[in-house]
């Protein structure tokens, strides 16, 4: 017992289980700040919003602007101020749909008359009323304003409406209030709205109970018991794949060549090295409602596997045979086939004629091309730039982001799909 409470481990695993027991660590808040004096107190919701582990986007209201800075935001949340609903800059970016599905929660403080008015009666002639108008996240309205508006018949009817539309109304609270007034209209003390937040994201139970698989990462190919045949895959692309999934509720398996990546406990991975044992990993668990091959597999494997270290010698002929295709044979096998086939393709030139190409001759439903000639992108970045062909011949393009963002949009198309 005294070795317990000495051992240095110990207080670094009990460190680690107090940060994975924190709800909102890695989630993504997406921080609406309107204009009123509560607006100063938005600084400190960043401020804990980071200690918590969370990752913030902001939108500021042109009104909220007359009371914080732009420039305090992004210093205290290391991420950029969305402010206007015309900027092409931002649209080039993220655009202001993208914005509203890229939170796990848009948090509304302070949350003005105006502000919540709009909200209730479906207008959306800025920024900040159009996400909210286009998300499909829960939204947090934590509002702020003068007791008399607050006690207002037309703003207890806004706020009737907004529960009504499955918003949730946290505070205000009864206090002071910075015109001299006192009574109901104080905002939230920014560390009862993160405690609020974190309750809801312990008691979040997913909607969705569909099945989903993901392979990911590349193969080894062995040439004999040391040496073997690879790529430069790391499996991020893939991992990120599964992590969005799981957020959303999908009941994950990710079937994983060998990377040096970890994942939540919640996602069921399967290691596995080489082709063969990929393809048998995969048919093992199906079936599956979506199947995402994210997988750099080796198009071929050694035709005589050495069983013994192969002597060193001036030359040395290897003959190669293909591997199974894994994406093509479950997608070409009916009683196998998952409702949605995704596959990816990754291309040094032609893209977008590889990519038709494979999306027919694999029978897939959509395939995600990258372009890995791009060092910035592709193969072992955190970052891609990938485009989404349809067999209607549609395409999308989702710009150059990080990984976990394409993936984040990439289920959110699932998700509608
Ligand atoms: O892992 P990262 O470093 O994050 O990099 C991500 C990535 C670049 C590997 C990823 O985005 C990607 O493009 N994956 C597919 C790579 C690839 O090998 O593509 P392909 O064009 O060779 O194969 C086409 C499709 O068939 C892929 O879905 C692949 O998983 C599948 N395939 C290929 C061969 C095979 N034997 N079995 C398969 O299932």
């Amino acid at each position: 017992i005294y070795y317990w409470f000495i051992s240095p481990c110990n207080f670094w695993s009990i460190g680690i289980l107090i940060h994975t027991m924190n709800n909102l660590n890695n989630k993504k808040v997406l921080l609406i700040i309107c204009g009123g004096i509560a607006a100063y107190k938005s600084l400190e919701i960043i401020r804990l919003f980071k200690k918590n582990g969370v990752t913030i986007k902001t939108i500021l209201t042109k009104n909220g602007a007359e009371f914080v800075t732009p420039l305090s935001i992004t210093s205290l949340s290391q991420s950029k101020v969305y402010q206007d609903l015309f900027s092409l800059e931002n649209e080039a970016e993220m655009d202001h749909i993208s914005l509203s599905r890229w939170a796990d929660l848009i948090l509304i403080a302070p949350a003005t008359a105006n502000t919540i008015s709009k909200l209730a009666n479906g207008i959306s002639d800025d920024l900040a009323s159009t996400v909210a108008l286009a998300s499909n996240k829960k939204i947090f309205v934590a509002p702020a304003m003068n007791v008399r508006m607050w006690e207002h018949q037309s703003t207890k009817e806004n706020i009737a409406k907004l529960k009504t539309y499955n918003y949730k109304i946290i505070g205000p609270t009864i206090g002071d209030m910075a015109c001299g007034e006192y009574g109901e209209g104080k905002m939230l003390d920014p560390k009862e709205i993160i405690n609020q937040l974190k309750s809801y994201f312990k008691n979040f139970k997913p909607k969705n109970k569909f099945k989903a698989i993901v392979t990911a990462g590349p193969t080894n190919e062995y040439i004999d018991p040391v040496r073997f045949i690879t790529n430069k895959s790391s499996g991020k692309q893939g991992y990120e794949i599964a992590k969005s999934l799981s957020k959303q509720g999908f009941d994950t398996t990710l079937i994983s060549g060998p990377t040096n990546l970890k994942i939540e406990n919640n996602i069921n991975l399967i290691h596995v090295e080489t082709a063969e044992e990929m393809f048998q990993a995969t048919l093992k668990n199906l079936p599956v409602d979506v199947a995402i091959f994210s997988a750099a597999v080796g198009d071929y494997k050694i035709k005589n596997t050495s069983k013994i270290k192969i002597k060193k010698q001036d030359k040395l002929n290897l003959e190669l045979e293909k591997n199974v295709d894994i994406l093509n044979y479950v997608s070409n096998h009916n009683s196998l086939r998952p409702k949605l086939v995704v596959g990816f393709a990754a291309e040094t030139n032609n893209l977008e004629d590889y990519a038709n190409k494979k999306l027919n001759e694999k029978n897939c439903d959509w395939i995600i091309a990258n372009d890995v000639m791009n060092k910035k992108i592709g193969f072992n970045s955190d970052y891609n730039e990938v485009s989404i062909f349809y067999k209607n011949d549609k395409i999308d393009k989702l710009a150059y982001k990080l990984k976990s963002e394409i993936s984040d949009e990439i289920v959110e198309k699932i998700i509608n799909h």
